[in-house]
């Protein structure tokens, strides 16, 4: 009996401990987040703001792709009109002060301030209205966190070759110097590129996002280079000139998915650590430590020379930029909505040459987790726990703050958007997790989107707002959906609860 009673006590002892570890992994983190946390909302000035070419305003690359190349977007969708946040900014506001953020990220158009790309010319209704915008978020008590460039290149730079021509580095400096003299006295957190993977990857790799460029393994990594060089120019140039006055801080915001191994076999492990390594490495690491990360520049270096070239297709840093670039990050900004399985690339091509390939992994996302709106959008909340734990082992406890975060399905006005609000909760449960049990230096969190709006390619057929807006009428009209009222009593508490 005794004996019979020790293993059924063991059975016990192992349901009750498989059971509280089930339950911790999926227990909702209710502690309070601490009172400076900051919660705010995210938006994009090509994605809402409309007045395409009013005011003065130039052309940039989405322009010039909507109108030259309309079936490159779903349903010939343009961002023309958009939200019309040109002229209903103060809607937003108001809807912003509903939910009770503490700051707003938005972009600021370049060719809205500078009509031909260069800093000779100042449009100065353009400077107007932001500085509308940023008076009406100031007297509300919401402050601006401001991205300089999120994909939208004056067409007249990208003619002159854009990313890959390296008087960017200069081009972009001239804007952010202008920029901070404007707007500084009110703003004090800015971020330079919005998503260097989607800008260069993309859209001088790949060639699927504006300018639709194809260069995959050359041009990607060119455009690399030069964009975080002007990240550090436009660091240095606050650094030097504004910083003390300002107090402010300048950071980057990177785009990461979590990267899982496929199974636990070593070469698995190894290849997810790679494609860490080549997103983080590429772009993040030259601004802290000065350099490409080693995995990555071997990785390329190696595929180069069996190509028959006769140096790396990932451009070096000469010591004098190393020196330049290091350091001049003062925040890490992430955009983070999915995860993805890792599994070693069995019998890389060798010829094959891009971002891509050149890790030599292979990358899926499990059919198990719940799907949203687009095919990448898969629900898998503990990912976000274990990048954040990852970069602050890899980059010594930065400081973070979530730039981006949000679920997107693809129906129109779905306004009981349920499956939206168990995303927050559950990711936002997450990252109190990682900050409270992992030690993560998260100073706030942003979610996508604060409304409905033009999603790049996918025209406005994804729907990431926690506010609904109407785009078949003239006034766009915006209405409140569920996780509104749900992100507002986050806010309010500084707690996650149940609806
Ligand atoms: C971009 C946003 C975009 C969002 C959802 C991010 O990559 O910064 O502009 O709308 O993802 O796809």
């Amino acid at each position: 009996m005794k004996k019979l009673n020790t293993s059924m006590n063991k059975v016990a002892a192992l349901f009750c401990f498989t059971v509280i570890t089930f339950i911790n992994v999926n227990a909702l983190n209710t502690k309070p987040f601490p009172k400076d946390f900051k919660f705010g909302v995210a938006t994009a000035a090509y994605q809402i703001e409309g007045g395409w070419n009013e005011d003065g305003k130039g052309e940039n690359i989405w322009d010039h792709l909507v109108h030259t190349n309309p079936t490159a977007v779903a349903n010939n969708d343009t961002g023309d009109t958009a939200c019309d946040s040109y002229h209903k900014y103060k809607e937003d506001v108001a809807m912003l002060k509903y939910l009770g953020v503490s700051h707003y990220r938005f972009s600021l158009s370049w060719t809205r301030l500078l009509p031909n790309g260069f800093a000779n010319k100042v449009n100065q209704r353009g400077v107007q209205y932001y500085k509308n915008l940023i008076k009406e978020l100031k007297d509300n008590g919401i402050q601006p966190l401001v991205t300089l460039y999120h994909w939208e290149m004056p067409q007249t730079l990208q003619e002159l070759g854009g990313f890959l021509n390296n008087n960017f580095i200069d081009w972009f400096g001239d804007y952010a110097e202008l920029c901070f003299k404007l707007f500084g006295d009110d703003v004090t957190n800015w971020l330079t590129f919005n998503e260097p993977g989607p800008i260069c990857q993309h859209g001088y790799g790949l060639g699927d996002l504006a300018p639709l460029y194809k260069s995959p393994g050359i041009g990607e990594y060119i455009c690399g280079k030069n964009l975080v060089l002007a990240h550090a120019r436009a660091w240095h140039i606050y650094d030097d000139l504004f910083r003390s006055k300002q107090k402010g801080s300048v950071g980057i915001v990177i785009d990461s998915r979590w990267f899982e191994p496929e199974t636990n076999k070593t070469e698995d492990i190894q290849a997810a650590e790679v494609m860490r390594h080549f997103v983080w490495g590429t772009y993040i690491n030259p601004l802290i430590n000065g350099d490409h990360s080693s995995i990555v520049k071997e990785k390329i270096a190696k595929r180069s020379k069996q190509q028959g070239f006769k140096r790396s297709r990932l451009p070096e840093f000469t010591e004098e930029e190393q020196k330049y670039l290091k350091g001049t990050l003062d925040i890490i900004g992430l955009n983070h909505y999915s995860t993805y399985l890792i599994s070693a690339q069995k019998h890389p091509d060798p010829d094959a040459m891009g971002f891509y390939v050149d890790c030599e992994a292979v990358a899926r996302q499990s059919d198990d987790w719940e799907k949203g709106g687009t095919d990448w959008m898969r629900v898998v909340p503990w990912g976000i726990r274990k990048l954040l734990k990852w970069i602050k082992h890899t980059f010594n406890n930065p400081k973070i703050m979530i730039t981006e975060n949000g679920f997107c399905d693809n129906k129109d006005k779905l306004l009981d958007d349920d499956r939206r609000i168990n995303y927050i909760k559950t990711y936002l449960s997450n990252i109190r997790d990682a900050m409270d049990k992992d030690g993560v230096n998260v100073v706030g969190y942003t979610l996508w989107s604060l409304m409905d709006n033009f999603e790049w390619t996918l025209g406005y057929t994804q729907k990431f707002g926690i506010y609904h807006v109407d785009f078949n009428s003239p006034n766009r009209t915006r209405t409140k959906k569920k996780s509104a009222d749900y992100y507002k009593k986050v806010i309010a508490t500084r707690c996650l609860t149940d609806m």
